[in-house]
């Protein structure tokens, strides 16, 4: 056997499980941020670990998840068995809203990422956590990204407000590069940083949104998670408020525990338009002071913005 076929099949039997696939640090230590999805990689375990992950959300989502997303599972197709290829993903998805999954090797700068929205393409992780620890996972993988984020793309409203996301960064970039001083730069884009994760953290990853007759999960963030999906909606002790834009920018969040604050909007045009008024805030300086808290806007966060490339 030669080195390369050595290492093809080491490769193999470890899988793409998330903190331990070869395939992605190599990907990393390359500098590639955008991959393809090396499908034969995937082990049984991982499979196993889709598997299990998704046949217990089930019930889950019909009880909790807003009718947008059972449509959108319905939409794609989701095999229930196995990880989904993002080609097939891609083939139903694309035709109802433009948006396209895009594999990533890890963790996406912020601009970038928002970039991308404005694109409809969808940062993706490909890996997926060990079938023996379905509950705790600080990063996103497979099931957080195709099962939790891409159904709601295929709602034509919620796609739009995600694209709108990625006009605002463009905005904010535009803005930075008018300010002179680089420590008053870097101080505007820190702050707006911070607001737009915010915003973002309360609506596309932890909303919540009123239904007929009670509140249901859009937050991506709670439907990929067992625990938390029912414990949004079920637990006395969540503070759950209609939204406020003034009061979601200027609020931190932790990342390591279930929310106790979660805000409902009334619909995905609702959304869309508190986007606006964040573009129209951003644009007369309301967000170049947001309360200071996490989260904690990184390096790469800030040379994202400040490197963007603006068209
Ligand atoms: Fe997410």
């Amino acid at each position: 056997m030669d080195g390369e076929r050595i290492m093809k099949s080491s490769t193999l039997s470890e899988g793409l499980t998330t903190g331990a696939s070869p395939f992605i640090e190599q990907a990393k230590r390359a500098g590639q941020l955008y991959i393809d999805q090396p499908y034969e990689l995937y082990s049984e375990e991982n499979h196993q670990a889709w598997r299990k992950l998704y046949a217990r959300m089930l019930p889950r989502w019909d009880r909790y998840a807003n009718e947008h997303f059972l449509q959108g599972i319905h939409s794609l197709c989701l095999d229930p068995d196995r990880i989904p290829h993002l080609e097939d993903v891609n083939r139903f998805l694309s035709p109802l809203t433009g948006f396209q999954a895009q594999a990533v090797s890890g963790y996406v700068p912020s601009f970038v990422f928002f970039d991308c929205l404005r694109n409809r393409r969808f940062p993706t992780t490909i890996t997926i956590r060990r079938s023996d620890k379905l509950d705790y996972l600080p990063e996103p993988d497979i099931f957080h990204d195709v099962a939790g984020h891409v159904p709601m793309h295929t709602d034509k409203h919620f796609a739009e407000t995600l694209v709108r996301f990625g006009e605002c960064a463009h905005t904010a970039a535009e803005m930075a590069a008018g300010i002179r001083g680089p420590d008053t730069r870097v101080h505007y884009l820190t702050s707006v940083i911070k607001a737009m994760a915010r915003f973002f953290w309360f609506t596309i990853e932890f909303g919540l949104m009123r239904g007929r007759d009670d509140l249901k999960v859009y937050g991506s963030g709670l439907l990929s998670s067992y625990g938390e999906i029912a414990h949004a909606i079920e637990a006395p002790e969540v503070q759950r408020y209609p939204i406020q834009l003034d009061w979601a920018i200027n609020q931190g969040f932790e990342i390591d525990h279930y929310q106790p604050l979660l805000f409902i909007v009334d619909s995905f045009d609702h959304l869309f338009s508190l986007v606006d008024q964040l573009e129209a805030w951003m644009k007369a300086g309301k967000l170049s002071n947001v309360a200071p808290g996490e989260p904690e806007v990184n390096e790469e966060d800030l040379k994202s913005f400040l490197h963007a490339e603006l068209d």
